[in-house]
């Protein structure tokens, strides 16, 4: 019973698909204020076999609910060409820009080129790095002075010890500042990035 009644409230038409999602933001935009508060959708994603059936519409009605929050930022996962051609599902942009109104970013596979062309398009207000900015931490001045890229090591983005943080050689970057060896969290020694993850957990570092 209590499995149906679930449905009945959270399943079936896009207002009940909605639900959850808007009143864990109105939840959520309570006790931290909205201007903490952002907000992430993969509209296309088929990650772990997750899909949804209508993604257009849903996202469309979703981030249109939003507006009234006047969040900080809805930050939206693009489908690339991979992506697609591993099933999963194109979103227009422009129709998820068109029912957000606050600042949009958008992420997935941008470079320089691509993500300039979307920004001067006004399709997204901001665009997000995720692979490019771990293999050349400090991505920003590259762009800024088009100098080469490290390509993303897809087989070890995440820490390996004895490589460094994040993997990176420790190779002086085109820009002076040394690869690998980013500025410490604050609070932190900063000699902690140096040794491995179990001795920066116990401080011992
Ligand atoms: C090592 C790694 C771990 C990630 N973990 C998550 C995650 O836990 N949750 C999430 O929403 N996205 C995660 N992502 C996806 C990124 O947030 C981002 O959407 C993705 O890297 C696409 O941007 P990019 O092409 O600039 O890398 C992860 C990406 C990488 C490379």
């Amino acid at each position: 019973m209590a499995r149906i009644a679930a449905l009945m409230i959270m399943g079936g038409s896009v207002a009940n698909r909605a639900r959850l999602t808007l009143e864990v933001t109105e939840a959520v935009t309570k006790v931290w204020g909205a201007a903490r508060v952002g907000i992430r959708f993969s509209p296309g994603g088929v990650f772990n076999d997750m899909h949804d059936s209508n993604p257009l519409e849903t996202f469309s009605y979703m981030l249109h609910e939003l507006n009234r929050f006047h969040l900080a930022y809805a930050h939206v996962i693009v489908s690339t060409e991979d992506d697609l051609r591993h099933r999963a599902v194109s979103v227009p942009l422009a129709a998820l820009r068109q029912a957000f109104h606050g600042p949009l970013i958008v992420a997935n596979g941008f470079n320089l080129e691509t993500a300039t062309r979307i920004v001067t398009e006004s399709l997204a207000d901001a665009v997000a790095f995720g692979r490019l900015f771990l293999a050349n931490p400090d991505l920003p001045e590259r762009f800024r002075l088009n100098a080469p890229l490290n390509s993303p090591d897809e087989s070890d983005l995440l820490w390996r010890s004895g490589k460094g943080l994040h993997g990176l050689s420790g190779a002086s970057s085109p820009t002076g500042s040394r690869i690998g060896e980013p500025r410490p969290w604050p609070g932190t020694r900063s000699n902690c990035w140096r040794k491995d993850a179990f001795a920066r957990k116990s401080r011992k570092c």
